[in-house]
């Protein structure tokens, strides 16, 4: 089988990292694994080239692909432009086209940089958590949004969180998946002593796992509560499930857990095709383009790297490829091969491209 890839590098450090991606692809293309990339712009770079932050043949290309993965958009140099052409509107766009509404983001403690965590060694040492966080719902997006004047002359802010059944079962049954390929655990995030929509999510949550995965662990967790639990011993989680607020402010958490911004991955899931089983995804990493170290090989490419693996376990089906690629990194960085961001005191710093290189080499030695 051939798995079709897109490549949106983007600005900044985004082309810097998708290099090393590249290098990993032929790796495993000479491995006989059959992968066919394209590559295209987006963000800044899409916008100096055709005046949108992408065009209509990267969305068309999109659409097409197994899995797009994203760089980073963004910079300085278009902090100017109209805001309906700015760079993150090239990943909006791409959001709400592919449709993606489950977004998947791990926490996960390489031993060999468990103290460069916010935490205590012990704390995180093997830690390996995954955060489910809707996407395209809840108080981001419900209607009414506004700032009223009243009367008066004072005002009244306005957010609605709304969600229906549809979207909460759609998201909850992306976590019990996930968590059966894992360590069996679902820990439901919301705060249903206060809110409505948290009453109706963990109605939502305890319906599909009663019907459909019963033989999964359940667990619901207010999620000011799950924010502590987060800090004081987070390897009591295996899959989080929550809503879009929550889950932007516990996956910002979770991510401290493990070190730097350089490290982490995500990937982003559409609907699965009733025909192919498929999902329409997306895998980028969490950090931006970095104008700061841009153009100077300094980026840590693990983050993308990372999110590549995303892609091999979770849309192509390559699990053992993506574990071997999982050892691959932490080999390398157990070798004290580390780039600045997350090199120890005293610790000779690499480049960018010297950390693809490396982890090439470890994937022929594994
Ligand atoms: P950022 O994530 O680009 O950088 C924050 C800090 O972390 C910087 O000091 C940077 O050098 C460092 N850093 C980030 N990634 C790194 C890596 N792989 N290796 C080593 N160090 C790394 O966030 P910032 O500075 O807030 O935003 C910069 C630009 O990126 C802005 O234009 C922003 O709009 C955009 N951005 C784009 C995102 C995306 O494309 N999804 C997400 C976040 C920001
Ligand atoms: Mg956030």
């Amino acid at each position: 089988a051939t798995h079709k890839l897109l490549l949106l590098p983007g600005d900044g450090i985004g082309p810097e990292v998708t290099r090393e991606v590249e290098k990993i692809v032929g790796w495993f293309r000479q491995r006989g694994v059959g992968f066919e990339t394209e590559t295209d712009l987006v963000g800044g770079s899409a916008y100096d080239a055709h005046g949108a932050a992408i065009s209509e043949k990267a969305m068309d290309l999109a659409q097409a692909a197994d899995a797009v993965l994203f760089g980073a958009v963004g910079g300085p140099k278009w902090d100017g432009v109209p805001y309906a052409v700015r760079p993150e509107a090239g990943l909006l766009r791409l959001r709400k086209d592919l449709g993606l509404f489950a977004n998947l983001r791990p926490a996960i403690c390489y031993p060999a940089l468990a103290d460069a965590s916010s935490l205590k060694r012990e704390v995180v040492e093997g830690l390996d958590i995954m955060i489910v966080r809707e996407l395209t719902g809840g108080v981001y997006f419900g209607e009414p949004k506004e700032i009223v004047t009243l009367e008066d002359g004072s005002q009244r802010a306005v957010d609605t969180q709304l969600y229906t059944t549809a979207e909460v079962e759609r998201i909850t049954r992306v976590a019990f998946d996930l968590a059966k390929a894992r360590r069996n655990k679902v820990s439901s995030a919301e705060k249903s002593n206060v809110m409505k929509t948290g009453v109706f999510w963990r109605q939502v949550v305890s319906r599909i796992h009663k019907a459909e995965f019963s033989d999964v662990q359940l667990e619901h967790v207010l999620a000011d509560n799950c924010a502590m639990q987060l800090v004081r011993w987070p390897k009591q989680f295996d899959v989080i499930v929550t809503d879009n607020l929550f889950g932007d402010i516990l996956s910002d958490i979770a991510a401290m857990l493990t070190g730097s911004l350089g490290m982490l991955p995500s990937a982003s899931l559409g609907a699965e095709d009733p025909k192919t089983g498929r999902r329409k995804a997306l895998y980028e990493p969490v950090h931006g383009s970095a104008p700061d170290i841009a153009g100077k090989g300094l980026a840590n490419p693990i983050a993308m790297i990372g999110s590549f693996g995303m892609a091999l376990r979770y849309s192509f089906g390559l699990s053992d490829e993506a574990d071997r690629l999982d050892q691959a990194i932490a080999n390398v960085l157990a070798s004290g091969t580390r780039t600045k961001d997350i090199a120890a005191p005293g610790m000779n710093a690499v480049g960018t491209q010297e950390i693809g290189d490396q982890i090439v080499k470890e994937l022929n030695a594994l």
